[in-house]
């Protein structure tokens, strides 16, 4: 018994260490202790953390913050038992975290960032961070998932903390959350980030210019406050992001007798009915997304893939076999439009037309409802 575990251990380790050898590499944490006194805290009141993987060479005055996503806690019996998991509490974060995708230091796998500092936020508050905010040559604020919407929410603020003349730009990926009805008619989401709000006191933290007009919750939704956003923002996103088919559009509340269990788990299972919402939904996605207007400095990378955080995963974001784009991978449209060299706005034809995707496919167990 022993024997045998010592061998899986061991082969793991191996798995691991080849896994590191070929992408990414582990950074190891830093609780920022002084944030305790200002109240800046995780839900269960310890520490912020981050990893911190240093600068080299001609990046070494170059910063790309990005921050960890993890969905959000909606009142205090979510965000309760949020305290007893990574989510929650930076006692249960792992103290070293693998650096791949946009945080890689190898150049082959990353070569606009590779020898940048690069910082990982861990995510710890809940609510995008605008439940309680702690902050930072030329920079870069990611983010995918919950840290895409923080990097959508706090671009302005964090433009504001960086010295003057330097190069700011942000980067949400799988952070347009839009406020659609679910599959039952319902407004699922648009009830839930209300929740949210409400429970972190988020108000005084969202842009006062969509406050002042309309209800705080709706605010936490990108298509009503981006339009605002002055600083240069790049959205990477699915058309079919999978956790909002899961979460918005086809919640388990809304499907009580689970008909889209096996297409949210792989959407090659999904019925031609299914997929046609779905294509619906892609349609009020791309309308969300006109909002934003056509300024030059936005970026748009919209792919018709059925995936969610597409720059942090090595295999998305930069590798022989990544999503395309216009012959383009999302490492290269990223690059060319923070360096100015050339902009990019594409948005895919419709599922399924493109072979290049990588389609998530979901285990049972890993299965995270809101
Ligand atoms: C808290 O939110 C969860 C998820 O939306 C819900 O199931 C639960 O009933 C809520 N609890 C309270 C006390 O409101």
């Amino acid at each position: 018994m022993a024997g045998t575990r010592l061998v899986q251990w061991l082969n793991l380790l191996l798995c691991a260490l080849v896994l590191l050898k070929t992408e990414g590499a582990d950074v190891g944490i830093t609780f920022v202790q002084d944030a305790v006194a200002k109240g800046a805290v995780c839900l269960d009141g310890s520490p912020p953390a981050y990893h911190w993987d240093k600068g080299v060479g001609a990046g070494i005055n170059n910063w790309l913050v990005h921050i960890e996503g993890g969905g959000w806690c909606n009142n205090v019996t979510t965000c309760l038992s949020r305290t007893k998991t990574r989510l929650g509490s930076s006692k249960l974060m792992d103290k070293e975290i693998a650096f791949s995708g946009i945080l890689s230091r190898y150049q082959k796998f990353n070569p606009d960032f590779y020898d940048w500092n690069r910082i990982k936020v861990r995510y710890c508050d809940g609510a995008s961070f605008t439940g309680d905010v702690e902050a930072v040559n030329p920079a870069i604020l990611s983010g995918c998932s919950a840290g895409g919407l923080t990097s959508i929410l706090h671009c302005d603020r964090f433009r504001a903390l960086v010295p003057m003349g330097a190069k700011v730009k942000c980067l949400a990926d799988a952070g347009y959350f839009i406020n659609a009805k679910d599959v039952s008619g319902a407004q699922h989401i648009e009830a839930f980030y209300s929740e949210v709000v409400a429970t972190h006191g988020s108000a005084k933290n969202l842009a006062p210019s969509c406050t002042s007009k309309i209800r705080p919750g709706l605010c936490f939704f990108p298509q009503f406050m981006a339009q605002q956003i002055q600083t240069p923002i790049f959205f990477v996103n699915a058309a079919y992001d999978s956790w909002q088919i899961k979460n918005i559009l086809a919640p388990g509340v809304a499907d009580p007798h689970g008909t889209w269990h096996s297409c949210k788990l792989d959407i090659k299972k999904c019925s031609p009915n299914q997929i046609k919402t779905m294509q619906d939904f892609r349609l009020q996605f791309l309308s969300a997304l006109t909002r934003l207007g056509t300024s030059s400095s936005r970026g748009l990378f919209i792919d018709a893939c059925y995936a969610h955080c597409q720059t942090e995963m090595q295999e998305t974001w930069l590798r022989d076999d990544s999503p395309l784009l216009g012959k383009v991978t999302i490492a290269k449209a990223v690059g060319d439009w923070y360096y100015d060299r050339s902009p990019f706005q594409k948005i895919d034809c419709p599922y399924p037309c493109n072979p290049t995707c990588h389609n998530r496919v979901f285990d049972t167990k890993e299965h995270p409802e809101l």
